[in-house]
């Protein structure tokens, strides 16, 4: 029976245990990256770790975001590198498109890294670290969330690039975690600066 499965053509072999060590990757780095943040707003967890020191404390939550990021990728290639590759995939075309897209990806993740700063890139706000105003150039108006959209591009890119279909599944995973994790994080950095704005307001008043 087996036999017969795996000597028919696959798209995703779904025996590979490093399929699912990627899948659980991905799932992990922002429920990791969101428990810890909502910790440190509630609790200042992570400030108290670093001495009362907020801003240390974030560049060491960057760090290990930053870290994951790098781990989830690796797991990621190494999943691919085990899945079948798939002849539409092999097409000349699509090495083209798969560094358009990484390309792109990168472009969107440097340049709102650039324009937010470490400390705004990584959850600062949670920090009581806010910025200033809401940055509007590029990348914000292309996109509301560069960083989620640039990433998931290198990732098809990359799933392309290996002509398996597997990256492709993995892709959407990606986009799907990002989508639930911009549904915690954009109405709770609202809040933040929402807060921020009328304790303005109110300073100003007492004036
Ligand atoms: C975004 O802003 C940049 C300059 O910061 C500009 O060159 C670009 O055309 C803008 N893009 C859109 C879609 O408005």
């Amino acid at each position: 029976m087996s036999q017969y499965l795996s000597s028919s053509p696959s798209l995703i072999d779904l025996n590979q245990r490093s399929l699912y060590i990627s899948a659980i990757a991905i799932a992990f780095n922002p429920t990791f990256w969101n428990t810890v943040a909502r910790r440190e707003y509630h609790h200042k967890s992570l400030t108290r770790l670093f001495n009362g020191n907020s801003q240390r404390a974030c560049y060491a939550l960057a760090l290990t975001i930053f870290s994951l990021g790098l781990f989830r990728d690796a797991l990621y290639e190494r999943a691919l590198r085990s899945q079948p590759t798939h002849p539409f995939l092999q097409q000349p075309s699509i090495p083209y498109i798969a560094y358009a897209l990484i390309l792109t990806g990168n472009i969107l993740v440097l340049s709102s890294t650039w324009a937010l700063g470490i400390t705004g890139t990584y959850l600062g706000d949670y920090f009581g670290i806010l910025m200033d105003a809401p940055v509007t150039g590029f990348p914000f108006n292309v996109t509301g969330a560069p960083m989620y959209y640039g990433s998931t591009m290198s990732f098809l890119g990359t799933a392309l690039l290996y002509a398996r279909p597997a990256g492709v599944l993995l892709t959407g995973e990606v986009l799907l975690v990002y989508w639930v994790a911009l549904g915690f994080e954009d109405p709770f950095t609202s809040e933040i600066y929402a807060k921020r704005d009328r304790k303005r307001r109110a300073g100003k008043k007492t004036e």
